[in-house]
C-alpha cells in the first residue's frame, strides 16, 4: 500500500546523468542499508503472494539482493539470472535493448523443475526488457512463472505493456 511506497521513495536517490546524459538513475542502495525498510519490503513482497511459489530467481545484479531475501523469508531457493558469460555449465540465452545499451541474460538450462513456480524480482521495471528477458529464459526453462515483482517502477517507460498479459507488482510506481 502506500505506506510501502513510502518506504521504497524514502530510499532512493535520483542520481541525474548516470550511467549517460539524460538518463536519471534510481539508486535503491539506501533502501538496500536500512534494516527496518528493506525487511519492510521483502516482507511486502512476499505478502503479495498468499499463494506462494516454489522458487525465487533474481536478476544480475541488483535482483540478487532482493531475490536472496524473499527467498529466505520464505524458506525457498534462489536462481540467478546472470549477465553472460557468468554462468559455468549449459545455459540460454535472451539478448534485449536497455535504457542504455543491450545485454544479454542467461540462466542455466536445467535451472527449474518442470511447472516449477517461479517468483522472478527486480528492484526496478524500466523499459521492462530486462525482466522480458528474465521471464523468457524461465518460461524456455521450463519454469511457470508466478508472479514478477519490483520495488519500483518507472512507469513513463511502459514496460508493463511488454510483460502483458503476466502480472506485473510493483511497490511503488512513479
Ligand atoms: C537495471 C535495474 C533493472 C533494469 C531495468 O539494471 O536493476 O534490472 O536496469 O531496466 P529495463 O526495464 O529498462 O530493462 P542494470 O542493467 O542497470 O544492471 P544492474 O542490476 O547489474 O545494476
Ligand atoms: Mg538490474
Amino acid at each position: 500500500g502506500p505506506e510501502l511506497a513510502a518506504v521504497v521513495a524514502n530510499g532512493t536517490i535520483d542520481v541525474p546523468d548516470f550511467p549517460k546524459a539524460g538518463i536519471v538513475f534510481k539508486d535503491l542502495m539506501p533502501l538496500f542499508a536500512d534494516g527496518a525498510a528493506f525487511r519492510r519490503v521483502v516482507d511486502g513482497i512476499v505478502a503479495r503472494y498468499p499463494d506462494g511459489f516454489d522458487v525465487v530467481a533474481g536478476v544480475e545484479a541488483r535482483g540478487f539482493v532482493v531475490a536472496a531475501a524473499v527467498a529466505y523469508a520464505t524458506g525457498t531457493g534462489v536462481i540467478p539470472v546472470r549477465k553472460a558469460g557468468k554462468l559455468p555449465r549449459k545455459a540460454l540465452s535472451a539478448t534485449y535493448a536497455l535504457e542504455y545499451g543491450e545485454a544479454t541474460l542467461e540462466v542455466h538450462e536445467d535451472a527449474f523443475i518442470a511447472g516449477q513456480r517461479v517468483l522472478v524480482v527486480d528492484d526496478v521495471l524500466a523499459t521492462g526488457g530486462t525482466a522480458g528477458a528474465a521471464l523468457d529464459l524461465v518460461e524456455r526453462a521450463g519454469g511457470t512463472v508466478a508472479g514478477f515483482s519490483v520495488l519500483m517502477e518507472l512507469a513513463f517507460l511502459e514496460g508493463r505493456k511488454r510483460l502483458a498479459p503476466r502480472e506485473v507488482h510493483a511497490l511503488l510506481t512513479v
